[in-house]
């Protein structure tokens, strides 16, 4: 089974989730993808009655119009900061489901919207699975122009390597939906993700990190075909 059967399985078990009048907050990335496909087409097939979507990125939104999702913005008034539901993907998944998000450059997006959301549902396929977070993705920081080379030097004396993400089909970096760049950085250490989020998210200049603890209040992972859904206690 290829992951991307995988990635959509996982996808499907949690569009299931999703009832009539929900606000939803929709992840990015190639698994949110296919959630945002099941979505659509439940809604086309006149479902999901009153439910209404928060896009976590400028890329997500385009997906989400062309498959005609109902869009709000958290500030609005029938969205008033809160969502019932997130559902997204992550690039790697930690034994204590700690997270390593934005290797799609949405990390600030997706940790506003999980903020606002009760339930926040990580799906995957089994790739995405780590015994420690850090292990094979980069941690990706939002940064704001100004402090690229501030950060980069702090990061680079608490031992991490650190790139600035490049654009692939424009010359110069990546900008984010929020006028940012990305620095990814890399480590052969242990990471402690608790100790390590606090840390990256208090250097001045740093707007997020890719790092995502205590958050996730279910897991769906599709392996070979098999969708194992689990969720914390009292959910
Ligand atoms: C987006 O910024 C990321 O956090 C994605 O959620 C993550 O990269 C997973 O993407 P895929 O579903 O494409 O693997």
């Amino acid at each position: 089974m290829s992951s991307e059967s995988d990635k959509r399985a996982a996808a499907q078990a949690a569009a299931a989730l999703v009832e009539d009048g929900m606000k939803v907050g929709l992840g990015t990335g190639s698994t949110a993808g296919y959630l945002i496909a099941g979505l659509g087409e439940r809604m086309a097939e006149g479902g999901l009655s009153g439910a209404r979507f928060v896009a976590t990125s400028f890329g997500t939104e385009l997906l989400a119009r062309e498959w005609r999702l109902p869009l709000r913005q958290l500030n609005d008034a029938d969205i008033d900061g809160a969502l019932d539901i997130a559902i997204d993907g992550a690039d790697e998944i930690g034994p204590g489901w700690e997270l390593v998000k934005g290797g799609g450059g949405a990390l600030l997006g997706e940790k506003i919207v999980f903020s606002a959301a009760e339930r926040v549902v990580i799906i995957a396929d089994g790739s995405k699975r780590v015994a420690r977070v850090g292990e094979r993705a980069p941690i990706p920081l939002e940064v704001v122009p100004a402090a690229r080379l501030t950060v980069s030097a702090k990061l680079e004396s608490l031992g991490f390597d650190v790139t600035l993400r490049a654009a692939e089909r424009k010359s110069g970096p990546v900008v984010t939906d929020h006028g940012n760049l990305l620095l990814d950085i890399r480590t052969t250490e242990p990471i402690d993700a608790v100790a390590l989020e606090r840390d990256l998210c208090a250097i001045p200049g740093v707007v997020e990190c890719g790092i995502v603890v205590d958050v996730a209040t279910d897991v769906i992972v599709a392996e070979d075909g098999a969708v194992t859904h689990s969720t914390q206690p009292g959910e």
